[in-house]
Formats: C-alpha cells, sequence, structure tokens
C-alpha cells in the first residue's frame, strides 16, 4: 500500500514555542499526514529556537531589523519557507502583522492558534479580558489566516470554563494545555485535505463530528 506523502510544515514563531513543541510532539508520529521540516522566528531569542533545535529541526532568524520596511521583511520570511519548500504554515506565537501580499501567497494553507474563542476577544490580553468581561466560559481557536487579524474561518475550537477566582495565570495555564491538543488536530484536518478555505469559509469534508474533531469541550475538567 503506497501511503501518501507527509506535508511539508513550516511554523512560525516569536518566543516560547510551546504549540510549536506540540505540533513537532504530534508529528513525531509517523502515521501523522505532516512533518515539520523548519521553524522561523523573528526573534533571535525566541525560546522555541532551542526546542526546535533538540529536534534536529532546521531553524532560521529572520528579524525585522534586518529589513527596509514590512514588504521586505515579509519576503524574506516567504523566501526562508520556500527554501524549507513549506507546504504548510502554522502560526504559534508569532507576533507581528503580515503583509497582504504573504497572506495572499499562503492564502488556504496558513493556520494560526489565537488563545480566545473567536469571534471573540481577537488581538492581545485575551485571558485578562476574557476575566473582566466575566465570560464563565473560555477557550481556543485554530483558524485560517486572512489578511485582517484573527478573522480568518474557524476550523477548530476548544472551550474551557473560567473558574471564579482564576487569575490571568491560572486561566491562561487552562487555554494553553487545550491549545496544545487542538492544534495538532486542526492540523491533522487540513493536512488530510478535510479542510480547506473556499469563500472565505472552512469546508470540511470527511469530518466525523460525533468524534469531536472539530471542537474540544470541557467545562467540567478539574484543574490539575
Ligand atoms: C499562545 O497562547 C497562542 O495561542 C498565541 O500566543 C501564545 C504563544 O505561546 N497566539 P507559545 O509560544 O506557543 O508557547
Amino acid at each position: 500500500m503506497t501511503r501518501r506523502a507527509r506535508k511539508r510544515v513550516a511554523v512560525l514563531i516569536s518566543g516560547r514555542g510551546s504549540n510549536m513543541a506540540s505540533l513537532i510532539a504530534a508529528a513525531i508520529n509517523p502515521s501523522f499526514p505532516a512533518e515539520i521540516v523548519g521553524v522561523v522566528s523573528n526573534r533571535a531569542d525566541a525560546r522555541g529556537l532551542e526546542i526546535a533545535g533538540t529536534h534536529g529541526i532546521a531553524t532560521k532568524v529572520v528579524s525585522a531589523r534586518d529589513y527596509d520596511g514590512r514588504e521586505a521583511h515579509d519576503a524574506a520570511i516567504h523566501e526562508a519557507l520556500a527554501e524549507m519548500k513549506a507546504e504548510i504554515v502554522c502560526l504559534a506565537g508569532y507576533m507581528r502583522l503580515l503583509t497582504p501580499d504573504f497572506v495572499q501567497k499562503w492564502k488556504g494553507r496558513m493556520i494560526n492558534i489565537h488563545p480566545a474563542l473567536l469571534p471573540n476577544f481577537r488581538g492581545l490580553d485575551t485571558h485578562a479580558r476574557a476575566l473582566a468581561t466575566g465570560v464563565r466560559i473560555h477557550g481556543c481557536t485554530v483558524h485560517f489566516v486572512t489578511p485582517e487579524m484573527d478573522d480568518g474561518p474557524i476550523i477548530a475550537q476548544a472551550a474551557v470554563p473560567v473558574l471564579i477566582g482564576d487569575t490571568e495565570e491560572t486561566l491562561s495555564a487552562r487555554v494553553l494545555k487545550m491549545e496544545h491538543r487542538l492544534y495538532p488536530r486542526a492540523l491533522k484536518l487540513l493536512a488530510e485535505g478535510r479542510v480547506r478555505m473556499s469563500n472565505g469559509a472552512a469546508v470540511f469534508t470527511n469530518v466525523a463530528d460525533e468524534s469531536g474533531e472539530t471542537a474540544i469541550v470541557s467545562p467540567g475538567e478539574r484543574q490539575r
């Protein structure tokens, strides 16, 4: 039996890289439909670079400081991704806005994880804002990247409870745990061609939703 080639995935990071690490961990399994072929960071001090290195994954720093303007910076990132022969790009804590031209080049092939249940709490400080708003359910979202920030079609979401007495730290830790479970399964759907972006929507095929492939809902899950 011939197995379909695994999709070549590059991860864009700016910092800690824990979501990147969760993708690397999932892809260690040879039956996972994607392999992580490279990690690109806009910051030389991103902790994730070290983690990727210990897994023998190619890393590259493309610092905005070395380029004249956002277009030139993004063009250099695109070049690095092309060198890695990436077919899919995962943004994992990449803290810079991408230019429309770059987003267009990766249309339908670039996804992001956001630490909130979109369309709520786009942008930064999502956990503090969730606490300030008083929502009782919070979570994370994996979505296709479109030119508007945190606005593309949703692929998968995970929900967690906001507990009385939560702080930004406890809440973000609970969400992060879910991010690490959610991102690999969203990438799997994309790599297998079971989700694609069409006319500004996420279109699913052969997704068994009774098994919860697009959603993790854990309001009762205890904090460990
Ligand atoms: C995560 O919360 C992710 O959702 C957001 O930035 C954070 C990155 O964390 N986009 P890490 O670098 O993956 O640990």
